[in-house]
Parts: C-alpha cells; structure tokens; sequence
C-alpha cells in the first residue's frame, strides 16, 4: 500500500519505492506537514512539524487552543493568508464580505486506486499509480478545499493539486492560487535553478535559501527562457550522487512563481504554482477552480536519480500519443536552411538529397502560408501561399513524399501580424488594452486565445491544412511574450482571470488538435525552448530546444534541461558552420555527437553540402539509430558540467542501459589549452563485477574500475573536439 491512513495517530503516510511523506490532522484540526524524505519505518514524525519555539515571538495564537498553537510555527500542507501564517503562502482568499482570510480544518479524505486527472489541464497520468484527496473545509463557510495527491511509487514521484470549491452562494475571489507548499525541517538548502534568455535557455545556477525571498518565476505569459518552471532544493552539500534533493516541475507552461525562504525559526519552505502577479480569479457559487499540478521527486542520493526518476515518468507518464514509444523520424528542417526564401522546387530538392543519406521527413518551416515572405505579416493567414508553393501544398506533399520523405510543416497559431487578413476581418481578436497602443514584439500581436471564438477561427484553418495533405508532423511556435493583457469577453473585475485562462485556452486547443490528428508528431517550440515545461509535453512529445543550434553553447543548454527533461523531448540538429547564432565553427562530428543526445535532426541546407559532409551525416544518421534505445530509454548520467571550466576543460554525459551492460559517454572538449593535462571520467550506472571494453578496446576493465578510477578521455589537436566511448560488456 503506498498510501496508509493511521486511524489512531491521525496521519496519512503516503510511500513511493525509497521515499515517505506525512501530514497530519493535528489537535487544530488543521492539516500539518510531518515529514517528506527518505523512506523509513513507520513513525509519527509530526512532533517536527509543530516549532513552537521558546517563545511566541508575536505570533498569534488560534482562539480555541488554551493559547498554546501558533499557524506561524507550523509546518502546513496548505498555507494561507490572514491567520496569522507570516511566511509565504499559497492561497489568499477574499470572501464576498471582503475579508482576505481563510480557516482550513480537516473534512475528509478518501484513497483511491489510479491518478487522478485535472479538467482541462495537463497531469502526469498512471493506472498503477494511487490517489489520495484530503479535503479541508473552512472553519466559517462552505468553501472546500480538496488536495489532491498522486503516488506513484517506482519513480518516486508525488503530484500535488488542489481544488478550490465554492459551495457558499456568494461570489469568492482568489487573490494567490499555488499548487503546493512544502515545509522543510531546520537546516540549510541551496536551491538550483535555470534561468537563461533567448538562445540561452536553462543556465545552471545554484544559490543558498536564506531569509531573503528566493523566487524563480514568469509574468509572461509563458513559462519562458528566462526561468524554467522547475528548481531543486539540496543539502548545502549535496551533488550529482550524493545529499537530500526534492525536485519540483510545475505542470504548467504559463504565468509561475517557485518561492522559498528561510523563516526566523530556521525552517524553509517553498511555494509553487501560478504566478500569484496579475492573478485574481473569481470562484461563482457552485463553481471551483482548479490550481496546475506539481510533480516532486526525492532522492537522499543527490541529482542523478531525480532526474532519472523524472525523465521515466515524463517519458511513460506524462508523453502521449504514438510517438510516446515510436521511433521519432529523423527530419530535416529548412529554417536556417532558406529562412523564408524557398519554392517548392527548393524543399524539394532538399528532400532529394535528404532520402539519400537516410533523413526521414522534411518540415517546411515560416514562411508558406499568406504572404508571409518576412516576419512582418501574415499570422493568422493559415492558407497556402501557393505562388510560392508552386501548386497546392498537397503537390508539393506528394512531390516530398514520393522522394522517400515524410513531410511537416510550421505554425504560430498564437499569435497575428497586423499587415494580414485575420486582423483585417477581425481586428478585436488581439490582446489589447483600451485606448493604450498595443506593444509589438517581433512585429506581431498575440491572440486573445481565453476566447473560443478566436481559438474556433484558428482552429478551422488548421484543420482545412491539415487534412489537405499528408502531413506528418507540425511544429507549433510561440514567439512572444504576452502584453496588452485584456480579454472584450471579461468584465472588468475579472480581468485578473486573462492568464490563466489563456493557458485553459490554449490546453483545451491542443487536447483537441492532438486527438483528431492522433498520427501526426508535435514538436513544442517558442523561439526555441521558451516553452520547454511538463504541460507542453503533455500534448507534445519533444521541443525544440534552443533557437541557438552551436554545439558548444548547446552542451550546457542541453545539459541544464536534463536535471528535469529526458533526452527524448529535446529536439536537437546538425547545422552548418560558421553557426548562424554565434559564428562558432566547430567539427561536422562534434555537431552530431552533440545532437545525438536530443532527437537528432538536421537544420541546414543538405543541397549544399560537400560530397565528404554528407557521407559523414549519413554516417551519423546510422550512428545515431544503432544506439537509438540506448540514449533514449537509458539512465542519463551528467558526468563533467560544463558549467565548470576551472574544473575541467570538457563537457561529458553518458547513458546507461538500465541493466548496467552496455553504456555511451560522450565528450566534448569545449576549451583547448597548450600543454593540455589529461583528463580521466568516471563511468556510473555499470556492472561492478563485470567486464567491460570500450569501443572495442583490447583491455578489458571491471565495471567497479570504470566506477572508480574512470579512464582517459582520447586526445585530439584541434578545436572542440568530441568522442563517443561505447561501453559493453567484454
Ligand atoms: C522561431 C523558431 C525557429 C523558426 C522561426 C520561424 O524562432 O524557434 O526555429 O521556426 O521561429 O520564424
């Protein structure tokens, strides 16, 4: 049983394979956090959640307790406003007489077999997994608060959510809507990050939770490149294999906030979920609302296996449709092959030379619809530009296809260019303030997708293209931010709703596009990975995941998106040199080497490469699928950060077959220095006692050496070198 209500001690344990967590109907009534850790006997651990201190140090006491329980010394699995809970909270809620305070006491509880599933929004579902709902009842009115908790015991994850009930027959808005809070004992934690910008998505960072407010979280309107909806909270000492973690993605791709602080009784706690900024959502009598779902993953042996554990539930747990399992074709995308100067004839030489090194489908990316020959107009005009074209897209499909290829292709359904006919038919359908000018960004507007009327118009011209031709793959861009927020179909009050339901907008769309064209393969993007979150690939098996295609800048984008996100939903490619982003020249090898560890593809056009490049893609391409399995399924191990030049002149990851008998490392020296020391890796995830070669080598070494002492990386004169080593057993 994974999830264990003790009827005389008044706890709920819930288990997963190597971690326990417990909570508490306390002597408030209230529902305490106790414990969330590494999995032991059971215990009643509740005795750590309540800190009374030495003193009340001016927190209120609760009437109906002889003064003796402070809301402000205990650890809460629902924080709120106005009792007297000075921390950071996750719900502040106004009653109808304007009051921001709520009183939640235990009301009931029910354990359940499977996951429960959140309406209309994206979750981590299982069938093998168990559902626990506490819910929790103001102590004034019939306001209900039903928190939700999934198990699924052998990935040692745990889901939160919560339900908000209105049963009152008045209005109640909320001002601060989270997820989840966690309270943590006394003690030191740093928290790890990844912030980053355009073309730099998901730096590492890492930094002490003091009292000082730590928060990591987006205003706009997306989960962004500049923080990612994920952190880890560690041991001030804790690292890749060894200390306490918690990892914590939020399911969700819009508006966040991750906080965290120590309080003055040295105890941290963390909050997560929509960004409470520009947040205010009114709750109708007989209505609720529904908050996004946080996945959390312990491990008391540091980072590697909450980021295994993730990547597994992500991949089996969260990923959807054929392509969850199915081998992804290898494509070639022609952005920074052509931009937007292309005609059929173009894509289709391309896909000719393409076939012949084994690509697999062809996207024909920006620029094929309306007269969209720059990025100043045409979103929105979902209709063949067919002078382009050559024909119908459905000749220029045949045409690939016949060529051996696949085909896909590129939209924004988001977003609208002033200068197109959508905007001309229906000016209102755009975010815009009255009498304020709305903003630019890269020449277009976003559209008010909170409106079905606006996502019906969009959706329509989908369909039309998409069933026109046999179209394989779509990439869905979002390449702006969200300004000018105001929805014509909301009252001024309920403005502060816009966000969020832009996401339940959005969601709804892709729930339905992604069931009427079940065959079809969905790649996420915004401007690259500034959409790269748990609620994209819950629709979308993979994203792309930086604009920046530069190997080298690419081992740490690459490297910080794998604390949370598995290989597989990483689209990386090979593209030409100089790169376009950085003018970084780096070997046609190490490009690959690198884009083998994402969903291998090319982005760069095949027509003009030398005769020797294209047998070495060729090369590549068959590389990339013999160890396909491998790098997709295998344990990922980050073995050298590139975060650490001072450590190391290299950048190393590896994969391992759960099993320990085969492994793949690969290495990139990312800085060349004379006189260069020899550097050693140390292989993880192998078979101590059993032998193994490394490609092939004549020497053999035992699992336990290749743990311990590592071998010596090859050595290569030239800049950004990069090697395989395939380990298998000897
Ligand atoms: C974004 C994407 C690119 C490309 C362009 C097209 O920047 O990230 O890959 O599709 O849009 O405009």
């Amino acid at each position: 049983m994974s999830i264990i209500f003790n009827k005389d001690e008044k706890t709920f344990t819930l288990y997963t394979k190597n971690t326990a967590y417990q909570m508490k109907i306390d002597e408030h009534n209230a529902l305490a956090h106790s414990y969330y850790g590494k999995r032991t006997e059971y215990d009643d651990f509740s005795y750590s959640s309540n800190c009374n201190g030495y003193a009340p140090a001016f927190s209120p006491n609760v009437p109906d307790l002889d003064g003796r329980y402070y809301n402000n010394h205990v650890s809460q699995e629902l924080s709120v406003m106005g009792i007297g809970d000075f921390r950071i909270t996750a719900l502040g809620l106004r009653s109808s007489d304007g009051s921001l305070a709520c009183d939640p006491r235990y009301y009931s509880h029910e354990i359940r077999d499977g996951k429960y599933s959140l309406p209309g929004l994206p979750a981590f579902y299982g069938e093998d997994a168990k559902t626990l709902v506490v819910t929790l009842k103001d102590s004034a009115y019939d306001i209900y608060f039903h928190l939700y908790y999934g198990v699924f015991e052998e990935y040692d994850l745990i889901t939160r959510a919560m339900v908000v009930e209105n049963k009152t027959d008045k209005q109640i808005k909320l001002e601060k809507a989270l997820s989840a809070t966690i309270d943590f004992p006394c003690g030191n934690y740093d928290m790890l990050y990844f912030h980053g910008r355009h073309m730099r998505e998901r730096m590492l960072d890492r930094t002490r939770i003091n009292f000082a407010k730590t928060t990591v979280s987006s205003i706009r309107g997306a989960s962004s490149h500049m923080d990612n909806p994920f952190v880890i909270v560690a041991d001030s000492n804790a690292n890749e294999e060894y200390g306490n973690a918690w990892a914590f993605a939020l399911v969700y791709s819009g508006n966040f906030e991750i906080s965290a602080q120590k309080d003055q009784w040295n105890k941290t706690r963390l909050v997560a979920g929509i960004n409470h900024e520009n947040f205010n959502f009114a709750v109708e009598p007989n209505e609720s609302f529904t908050t996004p779902e946080l996945a959390m993953v312990y491990s008391d042996k540091g980072f590697a296996p909450i980021s295994n554990n993730l990547h597994k539930a992500i991949r089996n747990n969260l990923t959807r449709g054929k392509y969850k399992y199915e081998r992804r074709p290898v494509l070639i995308n022609n952005w920074e092959a052509t931009y937007f100067d292309f005609n059929a004839d173009k894509l289709v030489s391309m896909a000719h030379d393409a076939a012949e090194i084994g690509v697999e489908l062809l996207v024909m990316d920006d620029g094929w619809f309306g007269k969209r020959n720059n990025d100043w107009c045409a979103l929105g005009d979902w209709f063949v530009n067919e002078e382009k074209l050559q024909g119908t897209l459905k000749s220029l499909v045949d045409r690939v296809n016949k060529e051996g290829l696949k085909f896909g292709i590129w939209f924004e359904p988001e977003c609208i260019s002033e200068d197109s006919e959508l905007y001309r038919s229906h000016p209102d359908y755009l975010f815009k303030i009255p009498n304020r000018q709305p903003q630019l960004s890269r020449q277009q507007y976003v559209l008010d997708f909170s409106r079905k009327e606006v996502r019906d118009n969009i959706y329509n011209q989908m369909v039309k293209i998409l069933n026109s031709a046999n179209i394989e793959y779509v990439k869905w861009d979002f390449n702006r931010h969200i300004t000018d927020l105001f929805s014509i179909a909301l009252p001024a009050e309920k403005q502060g709703e816009v966000y969020h339901r832009y996401m339940l907008g959005l969601y709804e769309f892709l729930e339905k596009i992604t069931n009427e064209f079940p065959n079809i393969l969905f790649e996420s993007c915004s401007g690259g990975g500034g959409r790269f979150d748990c609620g994209m690939l819950y629709y979308m098996p993979q994203v792309w995941t930086s604009d920046n295609s530069d190997a080298i800048d690419r081992l740490k984008i690459q490297y910080g998106t794998s604390f949370a996100y598995p290989v597989r939903t990483m689209g990386a490619h090979v593209s030409v040199c100089p790169n376009h982003q950085n003018a970084r020249v780096t070997p046609l090898k190490t490009r690959g080497n690198v884009a083998y560890f994402g969903t291998y593809g090319l982005e760069l056009d095949i027509t003009k490469m030398t005769k020797e490049e294209k047998e070495e893609i060729k090369r590549q391409i068959k590389e990339f699928k013999e160890h396909y399995d491998l790098i997709q399924y295998g344990d990922y191990y980050r073995l050298i950060s590139p975060f650490t030049p001072e450590e190391s002149l290299y950048c190393a990851w590896e994969v391992v077959k759960q099993d320990g008998s085969e492994a793949l490392v690969c290495a990139v020296r990312y800085e060349s220095d004379a006189s260069t020391a020899q550097e050693m890796v140390k292989v993880k995830g192998l078979c101590p006692d059993k032998w193994y070669r490394i490609n092939g080598s004549d020497r053999k070494y035992l699992g336990s050496t290749l743990e311990n002492i590592g071998f010596y990386f090859e050595y290569d004169f030239f800049s950004y070198p990069s090697r395989l080593y395939h380990i298998t057993l000897a």
